[in-house]
C-alpha cells in the first residue's frame, strides 16, 4: 500500500485540512519565522499559556519559552498561529503601527459578549469615531472640572463606611468605588438606588462570563453572562428612553454632563452602537481600575516604608489645604503635588500588570530584526514580560516605588517602550489619566485615615485576568 492510499480513505474534510497544512508548511519554508512550537493540533499551546500564575510573575509558559527561544517566538494560541513578543521594541513597533501593519484582533467571544460595536473589537473609522467620543469624555479638562470632584466623593462614600477593627474584602470595596463612579459618570446613576444595585448585580454575572471559556450552553458562565448582557442593555436602553423624553419635553433640564446625554445630543450613533459603547466603557473603566487599587492596597501593606512616605506627602497636602482655609475638597494643584504617589502607581502597574497582553494580527508580511511575521498571523505583545525583565528593571519582583524617582532604566531605554501598562499607539487606553487620578485620590484618603493589614493571606493571581481568590480580606484601624 502506498503512502497516499490511507489518506484517500479519510473524509474529504480531513483531506482538505491536510492539504492546507502541507501547503502552508511549504509556504512557511521560505520565511524566517522566529523559533517556537505549535503544540497540540487545534489547541496549540493555549492551555499552558493561560495557566493561572501569580500576577507578579510572567508565568511558567513565558519564562520557559523566553529562556528556550528568546524574546520573540512563535506558537499556536487561541486557535491561531501566533508570534509572541516579550521584546520592548517590538511591542512598541506593533502598537505604533496599528491600522497600517497590525490591527487589533480580539477573539470572537469578546465581540459576542461586549458587542460588535465595542471599542475593543472595532477597527478603522468606526473605532476612531468611538474613540473620539470616549476621549472627549475622559479629557484632562473634564478631569479637572468634573471628575476630580466625583472621584473624591465616591472615594469618601466607600471609605467612610469602613468601621474600626472590622475585616472586609478590599477588592469588593474597590469595585464598589469604580463601579459607582463609572455608573454616575456615564449615566448619572446614583449609588444605592435600586436600579444601580440591580445593574451592579447583573454586572458581576456578566464579568464572570467575560473571563470564562466561551461555551454557549445552558448553565455555563458564558451563557449566564449573555443573559446578563441583555438585562444590562435593557437598563441602559430604559435610561436612553427617559433621556429622549426629557429632550423632547423640556430641553433645558436635560443632563448633558454624562456620557449618555452627550452621545444622544451630539452624535449620530444608532441605539445599538450607543448601548455597546456604554457597556464597553463600563467594562473598561470599572474592572481595570478596581484591580489596580486592590493591588496598590496589597503591595503597600507589604511595604510600610512606602506607606510612611505616602503619609508624609498627603499630610503636607492636607496641611496646605487647611492653611488656605479649604477644609474638604482636593483641587488640581493638590493632585499635581502627589509625586511619590505617582511612583507608587507606576510601580503597582509595573509589578501587578493589570492588562498583561493585547491581541493583534499582522496585516501584511513584516520583517523585524531578521524574523518574518507572516500576514494574517496573530501577534501578542506581552507587556508583563517587559515589565518583569531583569535587564530593564533591577530586581523586578520587588515592589520598589523609588525606582521611578530615577527615571527609566537602562537610561537609553525610553519609558514608552519599557513601560506600557496602558498599551500604546492609536489605541492607548482612553481612561489612563482617569485611572491614575482614581488611584491617587483613593490612596490620599486611605493613608490619611487608615492603617490596614491583611486579615488572611491572599495573593494576586492571573486567570488570565488579575484577581484575588479571597478578595483580599483586610482589617482596618482608623487613624485619629
Ligand atoms: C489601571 C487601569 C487601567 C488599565 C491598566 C488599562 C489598560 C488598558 C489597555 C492596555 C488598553 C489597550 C487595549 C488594546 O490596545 O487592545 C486599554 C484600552 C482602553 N481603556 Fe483602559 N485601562 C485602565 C483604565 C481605564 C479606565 C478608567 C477607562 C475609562 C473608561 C478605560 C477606558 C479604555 C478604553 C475606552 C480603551 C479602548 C481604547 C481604544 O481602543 O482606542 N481604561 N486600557
Amino acid at each position: 500500500m502506498s503512502v497516499i492510499e490511507p489518506l484517500l480513505l479519510l473524509s474529504p474534510a480531513i483531506l482538505t485540512f491536510f492539504l492546507i497544512w502541507v501547503l502552508s508548511k511549504r509556504k512557511r519554508k521560505h520565511l524566517n519565522l522566529p523559533p517556537g512550537n505549535s503544540g497540540w493540533p487545534f489547541l496549540g499551546e493555549t492551555i499552558a499559556y493561560l495557566k493561572p500564575h501569580p500576577a507578579t510573575s510572567m508565568g511558567e509558559f513565558m519564562e520557559k519559552h523566553i529562556s528556550r527561544f528568546g524574546k520573540v517566538f512563535r506558537s499556536n494560541l487561541f486557535g491561531e498561529p501566533t508570534i509572541v513578543s516579550a521584546d520592548a521594541g517590538l511591542n512598541r513597533f506593533i502598537l505604533q503601527n496599528e491600522g497600517r501593519l497590525f490591527e487589533c484582533s480580539y477573539p470572537k467571544s469578546i465581540g459576542g459578549i461586549l458587542g460588535k460595536w465595542s471599542m475593543l473589537v472595532l477597527v478603522g473609522d468606526m473605532h476612531r469615531d468611538m474613540r473620539m467620543i470616549s476621549l472627549n469624555f475622559l479629557s484632562n479638562a473634564r478631569l479637572r472640572t468634573h471628575l476630580l470632584r466625583e472621584v473624591e466623593q465616591h472615594t469618601l462614600l466607600v471609605l467612610r463606611s469602613w468601621k474600626e477593627n472590622t475585616s472586609f474584602s478590599a477588592q469588593e470595596e474597590a469595585k464598589k468605588f469604580t463601579f459607582n463612579l463609572m455608573a454616575k459618570h456615564i449615566m448619572s446613576m446614583e449609588p444605592g438606588k435600586p436600579e444601580s444595585e440591580k445593574l451592579k448585580r447583573e454586572y458581576i454575572t456578566f464579568m464572570k462570563g467575560v473571563v470564562s471559556a466561551p461555551l454557549d450552553f445552558p448553565g455555563t458562565a458564558y451563557r449566564k453572562a449573555l443573559q446578563s448582557r441583555s438585562v444590562i442593555l435593557g437598563v441602559i436602553e430604559r435610561k436612553m428612553e427617559e433621556r429622549r423624553h426629557k429632550v423632547h419635553d423640556i430641553c433645558d433640564e436635560v443632563e448633558e454632563d454624562d456620557l449618555l446625554g452627550w452621545v444622544l445630543k451630539q452624535s449620530d450613533l444608532s441605539t445599538e452602537q450607543i448601548l455597546d459603547l456604554i457597556l464597553s466603557l463600563l467594562f473598561a473603566g470599572h474592572e481595570t481600575s478596581s484591580v489596580a487599587i486592590t493591588l496598590a492596597i496589597f503591595f503597600l501593606e507589604g511595604c510600610p516604608k512606602a506607606v510612611q512616605e505616602l503619609r508624609e506627602e498627603h499630610l503636607a497636602i492636607a496641611r496646605f489645604k487647611k492653611q488656605e482655609g479649604r477644609e474638604s475638597k482636593l483641587n488640581w494643584e493638590d493632585y499635581k503635588k502627589m509625586e511619590f504617589t505617582q511612583c507608587v502607581i507606576n510601580e503597582t502597574l509595573r509589578l501587578g500588570n493589570v492588562v498583561r497582553f493585547v491581541h493583534r494580527k499582522a496585516l501584511q508580511n513584516i520583517r523585524y530584526k531578521g524574523y518574518d511575521i507572516p500576514c494574517g498571523w496573530k501577534v501578542l505583545p506581552v507587556f508583563t514580560a517587559v515589565h518583569l525583565d531583569p535587564l530593564l528593571y533591577n530586581e523586578p519582583q520587588q515592589f520598589n516605588p523609588w525606582r521611578w524617582q530615577k527615571g527609566p532604566s537602562p537610561p537609553n531605554m525610553t519609558m514608552t517602550s519599557s513601560f506600557m501598562p496602558f498599551g500604546g499607539g492609536p489605541r492607548l487606553c482612553a481612561g489612563s489619566e482617569l485611572a491614575k487620578l482614581e488611584i491617587a485620590v483613593f490612596i490620599h484618603h486611605l493613608v490619611l485615615n487608615f492603617h490596614w493589614k491583611l486579615a488572611e493571606p491572599d495573593n494576586a493571581l492571573v486567570f488570565p485576568f488579575v484577581d484575588f481568590p479571597k478578595g483580599l480580606p483586610i482589617k482596618v484601624h482608623i487613624l485619629t
